[in-house]
């Protein structure tokens, strides 16, 4: 089965993932037609090109998704909830972005360089994590072959389009506002994002952490199979538009040098090593923008730690963050005929 021939729903089309979605689908599937684009209400009627045809964007309904093979929802997560099950009864296979169901031991939740082979157990949701985990396990789990890891800290540094395209018109309203003497007016985000770091994202759990940091947590060990693995995370909002970094420290039970961790990382699928201090190369978010890949750079020992090192990883929160995993999930079901939808 190829995707090709699958006709393929995408909820959410007008959002920042969603249009993100629609880009790959046209670099990668250029005479890809065979789409149903949707959202909410208030985008009934819109007009949108993909592929050079023009499609009428319609409001997703519990009808919605008869006639669809498979579903990505990128909306918001009272969305995925409403109708993720729906379309997985209809007969889709639905591949979802938000932590409606990422932590239901029925969902496998997927990275498909580290844990494809969840694939073959899904009953008809499969999520994708949230848009720091995915870098963090992509630099993780090559590793793991050095020496297994006793402790991971991942400190963010997160755009503003992790939080949708609201969130990226007020960065840019805000930073225009300020520079021209006016007061900053959160709303997508809850303070001044410009000229600003906020170190909340998301609401706060009891223990403190917020729940961004504690998806961090649960998903990491979720994806790696290693649910007692020791993690720890910080997740902070910075003002950039697109690309999350990760400064990760990693304790392994064993000393690893920075050699060995160079070879394995260069040898991990979808991951780019730019890591020359010479030349004052290293990873940052106006480069990974737009790029499929993780680029990791500033791989050192850490210097806290004998069996720890230090890294800093960047990619596109709405490419491999978000809409090319969920792409490349719906490839790999396809490769191992593991989609279960109904092609017509
Ligand atoms: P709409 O543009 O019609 O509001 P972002 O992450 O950039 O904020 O985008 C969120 C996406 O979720 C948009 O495509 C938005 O559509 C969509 N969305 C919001 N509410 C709903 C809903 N009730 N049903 C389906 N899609 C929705």
């Amino acid at each position: 089965m190829d995707l090709q021939g699958l006709k393929l729903a995408i909820v959410g089309a007008t959002g920042a993932v969603g249009q993100e979605t629609l880009r790959l689908i046209e670099a990668r599937y250029p005479k890809h037609t065979n789409l149903k684009l949707l959202a909410s209400k208030r985008s009934a009627g819109r007009k949108m090109e993909v592929n050079g045809k023009t499609f009428t964007v319609g409001e997703t309904t519990d009808d919605s998704f008869d006639d669809a093979d498979l579903v990505f929802i990128s909306a918001r997560t009272e969305d995925s909830r409403r109708f993720g099950p729906v379309a997985a009864a209809a007969g889709a296979m639905v591949i979802d972005d938000s932590s409606a169901f990422r932590m239901d031991p029925a969902v496998p939740l997927v990275v498909p360089e580290v844990n494809g082979s969840d694939l073959e157990w899904h009953n008809g949701i499969v999520s994708i994590p949230n848009c720091s985990t995915t870098p963090l396990v992509m630099a993780v789990h090559p590793l793991r072959e050095a020496s297994p890891i006793r402790r991971i800290v991942a400190d963010t540094y997160q755009s503003v389009s992790g939080a949708g395209g609201a969130a990226m018109n007020e960065l840019r309203e805000q930073t225009r506002t300020i520079m021209h003497g006016g007061p900053a007016e959160p709303d997508a985000q809850p303070q001044q994002i410009a000229f600003n770091v906020i170190p909340q994202i998301d609401s706060f759990n009891e223990s403190g952490y917020t729940r961004e940091e504690q998806k961090m947590i649960d998903e990491s060990r979720k994806i790696l199979h290693e649910p007692d693995m020791a993690v720890s995370a910080t997740c902070v909002r910075v003002p950039v538009l697109v690309s999350h970094c990760v400064a990760a420290h990693l304790e392994f039970a064993e000393p690893v040098s920075v050699g060995e961790a160079r070879e394995l990382l260069s040898q991990m699928a979808g991951v780019t090593i730019q890591d020359d201090p010479t030349t004052l190369s290293y990873p940052m978010p106006v480069d990974a923008a737009g790029c499929d890949d993780v680029f990791i750079g500033r791989i050192r020992k850490d210097a806290s730690h004998p069996n720890g090192l230090a890294m800093w990883i960047v990619t596109d929160n709405l490419v491999k963050g978000a809409a090319l995993n969920a792409l490349q999930i719906a490839e790999e079901a396809t490769a191992r005929n593991a989609v279960h939808g109904k092609t017509r």
